[in-house]
């Protein structure tokens, strides 16, 4: 029996593919990125946060834009990884900070702008995640959640988690939209703007960054084999066990004084 808590299995299964996920095409590109660039736009005295910053593709477009940029992560292997990169494109407002999301090392209403991407769908405790979010969030700064999201109907939301648990056992909920905004209110956040993604994960390389066992592979592909028109349709699901996912981004402010 693993004796793990759920933070030790997010650092364990990060951490040693933590390059992967810089050279990464789907995290590496993105019209999420795009989007997130242009609503962020110039801000050269903001402050800015990356919460599950990963690779550091959301820290690396944001760091062009504003003064500083807090990248912060489980991962200290990750943290490691996204140092280098900054140090190598010349971004020397980049600071990495150790911690898990749901305890924010940042004091109250430190930060102009916090983002995150990919990452809440691992983490234990959404909820007061996005409780540290909006705490540390100027009044008037703008939250930006980007991830995968379910596409709620139970059937296809079974079978997305399902899938993604067997690939990651880090993996905790994609929350769909109505999900998301629930949370993002129960937080304290009023919810702006919505703008919906389709993913494509190319099999082969999705198994590889995680580096899903030959046995959960092979599950995986068995259930594929096994769902229903309904599923595979609005997957997209290929015959290499490709497929297709929504993502969504979501801008957020924080409603009244957070202080
Ligand atoms: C898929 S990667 C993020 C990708 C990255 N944001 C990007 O845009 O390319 C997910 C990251 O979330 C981090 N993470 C997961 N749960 C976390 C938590 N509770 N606190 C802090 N980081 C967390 C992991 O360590 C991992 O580096």
């Amino acid at each position: 029996m693993n004796t793990d808590s759920h933070n030790a299995i997010v650092s364990n299964q990060f951490s040693p593919m933590a390059h992967s996920y810089l050279t990464s095409p789907v995290h590496a590109n993105g019209a999420d990125l795009d989007q997130m660039v242009n609503l962020v736009g110039g801000r050269p005295d903001a402050i800015a946060l990356d919460m599950g910053c990963g690779g550091g593709h959301a820290t690396f477009r944001l760091a062009p834009l504003v003064k500083k940029v807090a990248a912060y992560d489980l991962s200290e292997s990750m943290l490691t990884v996204v140092a280098d990169e900054a140090r190598r494109r010349g971004l020397d407002n980049v600071a990495i900070q150790q911690g898990a999301v749901e305890s924010l090392p940042y004091p109250s209403a430190s930060f102009d702008v916090v983002v995150s991407r990919y990452s809440a769908h691992h983490w234990q405790a959404v909820s007061a995640g996005l409780a540290e979010m909006r705490r540390v969030l100027k009044p008037g700064g703008l939250a930006i959640c980007m991830d995968v999201i379910s596409p709620g109907e139970p059937l296809l939301d079974t079978w997305l988690q399902s899938l993604e648990l067997l690939r990651d056992p880090s993996h905790v909920r994609d929350a769909s939209l109505g999900e998301w905004c629930g949370l993002l209110c129960a937080a304290g956040f009023a919810v702006g703007t919505v703008t919906k993604f389709r993913l494509r994960l190319e099999f082969a390389p999705w198994v590889e960054r995680m580096k899903t066992p030959e046995s959960h592979v092979t599950a995986i592909r068995s259930l594929q084999q096994r769902a229903g028109s309904d599923v595979t349709q609005y997957f997209a699901m290929e015959d290499d066990g490709s497929f297709t996912v929504d993502t969504v981004l979501i801008t957020a402010e924080v409603m009244g004084n957070n202080l």
